[in-house]
């Protein structure tokens, strides 16, 4: 793909800096994010001579180095859709500096000498470093190449602090701030929660928390509150803030201890002290910067306070994104059971930015999946063949199979929410494994296993009893597992006991009237609810699906 602004092809990026800058780890990165092809100038040329680049040096000194280095840039920059790693030293020839501008956009990586140095040192491939004093030399050269790196560079990334993941988010960012038609924004994909007035937009996508021109049409003012915690905020605090204030907001923030522990009551206080000592009124907005328990207090914290106020969830954890951000249910815990005080809340925003699942664990990007695999099971079998085919590129974070798995669970759990708001009905659907997941987790004490991992095992159960009514084979109950396992998903639940699950069963929110209303597949894609199965039809599920 080639992406054009003015004469420049986005799609031909050229890292330029020092040696030790990072040019080869930062570049491969960028390549395989934006797909296109890597290319290091310096190993070409050695792929091509077939020797090294101190034999060149040695037989045909500087000089000749820099001719085969200014040929290779020649054929290099003409290669569509490519990333080139050059030599610390292309910059020292005019023609060089000249060819690099005028064919694609020349991104300067621009490291301080002290870190090159502790970087380099070891090296004894850099026939130029092989002096008394590499680190005076090290100093002599920045000081002679950086001037040039900058009169040949587009954009200017200050390198050394970050690791290689943080300078290629730098790079994109920047490259979407100049091009914003290009990928990041074509990347962002809008859905829309059909409820009448109180409608709202789903954007998926990447640099969202950049992107001020989604957030500000949904304030009414121009205060804004923001609801994070110890963790997400020292990550992404300052980056959404900042989008803010250079809008002309005026920001407050809360930020709560992390972890379901704290979704409480005297935490959610700790929201109402903020919101009244920095005096917020009720036209102020709530933003909710975190994971599921984040958006849940964030979200019934605005409900509560003057009454309501609006708010917007900026969801930073896979399941956060694909399910307890999207739909209006907010809550905390009380001692005696898990989000039993809460409110219907419709937030006025979602933005699911991708780039912030750069850091999640990667156990909790399994437990998100157990979410998306179950709007597949439930309702849309070809979500879950497409699963099948693509679960290793969602591991492996590819953010176009992201954005993607994102999008379509947002819209199974769109339609869900928009035909059933206050689940009187179908919106029960997304309960499935829930209920065998919820005795799973009190059973064991909150905390041991993450709420996905209980829905995994949980679900595997709800298959089993499927498959004892006769509506799913045994092929298919191995089908769920074999997915659940590749996803890093327990399919198997801890021995507590069947007596004991079926005591916590009978506790949860799912019992209506006495009778427990489970969720089961009458087929792959087809959730059905279900009043009617005994106590022992249950057991013996539970039991077959205990290890
Ligand atoms: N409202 C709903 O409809 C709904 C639906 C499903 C689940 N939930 C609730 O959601 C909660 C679970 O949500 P969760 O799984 O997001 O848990 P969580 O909010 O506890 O987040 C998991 C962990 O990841 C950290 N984290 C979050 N974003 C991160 C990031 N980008 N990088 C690094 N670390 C990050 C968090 O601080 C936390 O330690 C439960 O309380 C559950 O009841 C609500």
């Amino acid at each position: 793909m080639i992406w054009t602004s003015g004469e420049l092809r986005v799609s031909c990026l050229i890292l330029i800096g020092m040696m030790g800058a990072g040019k080869t780890t930062v570049g491969k990165e960028l390549a395989r994010r934006r797909k296109l092809r890597f290319a290091d100038c310096d190993h070409e040329i050695i792929a091509r001579t077939g020797v090294s680049i101190p034999t060149i040096f040695e037989i045909e000194g500087e000089e000749g180095f820099r001719r085969r280095e200014t040929h290779m840039m020649d054929e290099l920059t003409q290669e569509p859709d490519i990333v080139i790693a050059t030599g610390g030293g292309v910059v020292l020839s005019p023609l060089n500096r000249e060819l690099m501008r005028t064919r694609g956009v020349v991104i300067y990586l621009n490291v301080p000498p002290q870190i090159l140095y502790e970087r380099t040192r070891h090296d004894r491939n850099r026939p130029l470093l092989q002096v008394d004093n590499p680190r005076q030399r090290i100093e002599e050269l920045f000081q002679q190449r950086d001037p040039l790196y900058r009169e040949a560079a587009h954009l200017i990334i200050e390198g050394g602090r970050g690791n290689p993941g943080t300078m290629v988010r730098m790079i994109e960012n920047a490259l979407h701030k100049l091009w914003p038609t290009e990928p990041e924004s074509e990347l962002m994909r809008t859905l829309n929660v059909a409820l009448g007035e109180r409608a709202y937009p789903i954007h998926i996508g990447r640099g969202l928390l950049e992107r001020a021109d989604l957030i500000l049409p949904q304030l009414k003012t121009k205060r804004v509150a923001i609801v994070t915690n110890d963790v997400v905020g020292p990550l992404y605090l300052e980056r959404l803030r900042a989008t803010l204030e250079a809008a002309g907001m005026q920001v407050a923030v809360v930020s709560l201890p992390d972890g379901e522990a704290h979704k409480d009551l005297p935490t959610l206080n700790r929201i109402f002290d903020m919101l009244l000592a920095e005096r917020c009124e009720r036209s102020t907005t709530l933003i909710a910067l975190g994971g599921g328990v984040v958006g849940d207090m964030g979200g019934f914290a605005a409900a509560c306070y003057q009454r309501g106020m609006p708010f917007i969830q900026i969801p930073t954890t896979l399941l956060a994104q694909v399910d307890s951000s999207v739909g209006g249910k907010t809550a905390v815990n009380h001692a005696l059971g898990k989000n039993m005080i809460g409110a219907f809340y419709q937030p006025r925003l979602v933005l699911a930015d991708i780039d912030t699942l750069s850091t999640l664990p990667v156990r909790e990007l399994s437990a998100g999946l157990a979410e998306v695999i179950k709007y597949g099971l439930i309702r849309d079998l070809e979500f879950l063949e497409w699963l099948e085919q693509n679960l290793e590129r969602l591991l492996a974070r590819e953010p176009e199979a992201l954005a993607y798995a994102i999008e379509r669970s947002c819209r199974n759990k769109a339609e869900v929410v928009a035909a059933d708001e206050t689940e009187q009905g179908e919106r029960a659907l997304l309960n499935l494994g829930h209920t065998f997941g919820h005795a799973i987790e009190t059973g064991l004490g909150y905390g041991e296993w993450l709420h996905g991992e209980a829905v995994a095992a949980g679900t595997m159960m709800a298959a089993q009893l499927s498959h004892q009514l006769g509506w799913l084979s045994a092929a298919d109950v191995e089908r769920i597992s074999a997915l659940f396992e590749r996803a890093g998903l327990p399919v198997w639940g801890p021995r507590l006991g069947v007596e004991r699950y079926l005591e916590l069963m009978a506790h949860d929110k799912k019992v209506e009237a006495g009778k427990l209303r489970l969720i089961l597949l009458r087929a792959l894609g087809q959730g059905v609810i279900h009043g009617d199965a005994s106590p022992a039809e249950m057991a013996a599920a539970i039991e077959a699906r205990c290890r």
